[in-house]
């Protein structure tokens, strides 16, 4: 019989993000095995992964792990359940599976609550940075009970991105928040990403600019307060040409953008939970309305909209100030969104923890989010209201509503940075027009309306 040296930790799906994540700890000297039910994934992979074991089967998978036995999974949402299934026989008491994949949260409570019924653990992990973060260091936030999260530590602090020396991975609070916070980090990806398609739109058709002048106005806007991974990679895309055509790459891809799931589910969550989220709301429906492509020629062979009059005298800096109150907008949408959910569901989660470990490794990194994580630490307040933030909300309003003016003259769809000045502008209203919203609520269905100036609840006979 051979005996093999026990591998501390497995990893289940192999794909691009579960084998760059193999490749990183087993370079970190961890000992490690990995399974795919496609064996033939093996190949490339142990030219990369040079200290990691490879199992052709479950059997052999579970017998190389040392106990308790520790893995995680990297597989799509859609593949878990099946997963869980052939996977469930095998583990005994301690041994603890982490779904590491974007599953939703809610699926992954009951995921837990099945572990746990079998006296098993269960924890969803948010790992963020796309196969570079998974190789170099990503963003991981794990969801969970404190003495799982230390049975993972070390491997997370070895594969995590470092901020400053800090590093990116946290047990950002109980239950299911890992997947809660991944989740809305996605959402929040897909706003800013609309964002910055907008104001691109502006710089293009507006101001006519070419896409390499573009990339270089985005370039310099991530040396500002701007900078985060996001515009950078903008502007190497911007810049990117063709091998086909030896156009610009961009001008030839096609306009109707894909999604796996991840922002709808932070939309319909916001709803179900009663949080505002427009701006991410936006994006989710710009994606939408990307891919409807037919209807959308029917209409533009019928539809005139302004013709689009030059760049007139709007500045630059007014759209660098406008984005940015549109990132802050995002971010201060996708935060009230993970503190509401984290109170319903007694997650527990530490807001500064997680902008934390979101400034270096995710997607959605930037230097605003080191300023966020000083809100949350020094007042544990709300972003737009706090004192690091006031002025500057301030003084980017106008040049938010000025770009909005401008480009809606144009007949630009504008959803994400027209929904953030909305945004603004009705959480810092006094009196919103919804009193009109309670009358025919009353009028057609006797619902009732409370007065601004007596206590109790009130029907008129309209
Ligand atoms: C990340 C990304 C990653 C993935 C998105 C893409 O944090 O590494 O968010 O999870 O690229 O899920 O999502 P869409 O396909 O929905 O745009």
């Amino acid at each position: 019989m051979i005996s093999y040296m026990k591998s501390e930790v497995g990893i289940i799906g192999l794909g691009a993000i579960g084998g760059a994540f193999l490749t990183n700890i087993s370079e970190k000297g961890f000992a490690c095995i990995g399974y795919d039910k496609e064996t033939s994934r093996y190949g490339r992979l142990r030219q990369r992964a040079k200290g990691a074991e490879f199992a052709v089967s479950l059997d052999e998978f579970f017998e190389r792990l040392e106990k308790p036995r520790r893995v995680i999974m990297f597989l799509p949402h859609d593949k878990v359940d099946e997963a869980v299934e052939s996977l469930v026989s095998y583990l005994r008491e301690s041994d603890v599976l982490i779904d590491a994949g974007n599953s939703h949260f809610l699926q992954t409570e009951k995921r837990i609550s099945f572990f746990n019924a079998r006296g098993l653990e269960f924890a969803g992990v948010g790992v963020s940075g796309g196969i570079e973060g998974a190789l170099k260091g990503a963003s991981i936030m794990f969801g969970g009970k404190e003495e799982t999260y230390r049975l993972f530590f070390e491997i997370f602090e070895a594969s995590s991105a470092k901020f400053n020396g800090e590093s990116c991975q946290a047990l950002v609070g109980k239950g299911a928040s890992g997947h809660l916070v991944k989740m809305v980090h996605n959402g929040i990806e897909y706003g800013l990403m609309e964002l910055i398609a907008e104001v691109y739109q502006i710089l293009r058709k507006a101001y006519g600019f070419s896409n390499s002048e573009i990339a270089n106005i985005f370039a310099v806007w991530n040396k500002g307060e701007l900078n985060s991974f996001l515009i950078e990679i903008t502007s190497k895309i911007l810049h990117k040409k063709d091998n086909e055509t030896g156009q610009d790459l961009i001008d030839v891809i096609s306009d109707a953008a894909d999604q796996k799931g991840t922002g709808k589910w932070t939309v319909k969550t916001a709803v179900d939970s009663n949080v505002a989220i427009p701006t991410i709301d936006a994006a989710v429906s710009m994606r939408i309305i990307s891919s409807l492509r037919k209807q959308r020629e029917r209409l533009a062979s019928v539809f005139n909209k302004t013709k689009a009059e030059g760049a007139s005298n709007l500045q630059i800096e007014a759209l660098e100030k406008a984005l940015l109150l549109g990132f802050i907008a995002t971010y201060e949408q996708g935060f009230s969104l993970i503190r509401a959910v984290s109170r319903q569901k007694g997650y527990d989660c530490d807001l500064a923890k997680i902008a934390k470990i979101w400034r270096a490794g995710c997607i959605i990194r930037s230097g605003l989010l080191n300023k966020i994580c000083r809100v949350f630490e020094d007042e544990s307040n709300e972003i737009f209201i706090s004192r690091l933030f006031l002025e500057q909300v301030k003084e980017a309003y106008n040049d938010l509503k000025r770009v909005c003016v401008f480009a809606l003259e144009r007949g630009y769809p504008l959803m994400a940075l027209t929904a953030s000045f909305n945004y603004l502008n009705a959480i810092s209203s006094l009196r919103l027009p919804t009193n009109l919203i309670q009358a025919q609520r009353d009028f057609f269905g006797n619902h009732g309306y409370e007065r601004i100036d007596q206590k109790g609840i009130f029907h008129t006979l309209w």
